[in-house]
């Protein structure tokens, strides 16, 4: 069997490629305490014995805000702690897949499909933690492979401690009377996680580089969860435009699949995939 580490293993990405790779690798799912990615020496001495043929690097500060408010902590994290997993992987001759995310696109005045090879301008903090992240991994690591995750979600029980997502959030608002608001300014692809981690398999053989690894889409927020509200028949009077969000400046995150579907691997397009899950739903 092959040796799979995953990094961040407790975490909402992290638990599902445990799940997913059980009985078909060995894994090695070191929580925090076990492995702290930001200590460079004891990354390195713990891949060194425990000699993983991949990695999956998933542990981050994930939380766009929390970067703001730490941003000692979460560079050290998001930055040297990717640097020193690409490091160690490639010391011992690991294949190493990192997380990055369509946040680098965020301030971007190009149109989307965004693809790898453009100029980008990230909108934030974790968004330059990111791109620094990929600049600075294919440096000490060339074979290393950085993917750009558009933002997940899952249809299963929130679990505790875990951060929710798109598709439970707009579940638990549809059980309340509360309005629900989304913009019509902001476009971009939202990704099944259980399809992100099914298409890592194939990401292990993509040559070193920058790829996009989420979903296609084209729809506005609020564009799409209308069209949810028309095709489950649910009260449209509960959605509204949020105007303010992105008003200004519309962000279009949406990612070119070019290079990915060149290396065989496919994500199903956002609305599609969502609808059905929401047709797959117990109401
Ligand atoms: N979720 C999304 O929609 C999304 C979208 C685009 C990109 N991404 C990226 O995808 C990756 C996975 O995201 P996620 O949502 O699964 O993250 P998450 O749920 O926030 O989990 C983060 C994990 O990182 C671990 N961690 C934090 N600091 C650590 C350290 N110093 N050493 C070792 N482990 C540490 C955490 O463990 P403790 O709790 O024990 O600290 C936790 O297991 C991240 O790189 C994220 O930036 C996520």
């Amino acid at each position: 069997m092959k040796r799979l580490l995953v990094t961040g293993a407790s975490g909402f990405m992290g638990s599902r490629v445990v799940d997913f790779y059980g009985g078909k690798y060995e894994i090695w799912a070191p929580g925090h305490g076990e492995l702290d990615i930001t200590k460079e020496s004891q990354v390195l001495k713990k891949l060194q014995h425990w000699r993983p043929d991949y990695v999956v690097h998933c542990a981050a500060i994930s939380d766009i805000g929390q970067c703001e408010r730490e941003p000692e902590r979460s560079w050290a994290i998001n930055v040297e702690g990717a640097v020193n997993m690409a490091k160690a992987a490639g010391e011992v001759g690991a294949k190493c897949l990192l997380c990055s995310s369509d946040q680098v696109y965020a301030g971007s005045s190009v149109k989307g499909p965004h693809q790898e090879r453009e100029k980008v301008c990230p909108g934030n903090l974790y968004g330059r933690e990111k791109l620094a992240a990929e600049e600075r991994c294919m440096e000490v690591n060339p074979d290393s492979v950085s993917l750009r995750l558009s933002w997940m979600y899952d249809s299963r029980t929130l679990q505790q401690g875990e951060h929710s997502d798109f598709l439970r959030t707009l579940l638990a608002k549809l059980k309340t009377q509360e309005t629900l608001r989304y913009s019509p300014n902001d476009i971009r692809g939202i990704t099944d996680v259980n399809q992100v981690a099914e298409n890592l398999e194939a990401a292990f053989t993509l040559e070193g580089g920058v790829y996009n690894f989420g979903a296609p889409g084209s729809k506005s927020m609020y564009h799409m969860v209308y069209s949810f509200f028309e095709r489950f028949g649910w009260d449209k009077q509960r959605l509204e435009k949020d105007q303010e969000s992105y008003g200004e400046k519309p962000r279009d995150l949406t990612m070119s699949q070019a290079k990915l579907n060149g290396g065989g691997i496919y994500f199903a397009d956002t609305q599609e995939r969502l609808e059905a899950v929401l047709t797959d739903l117990s109401w």
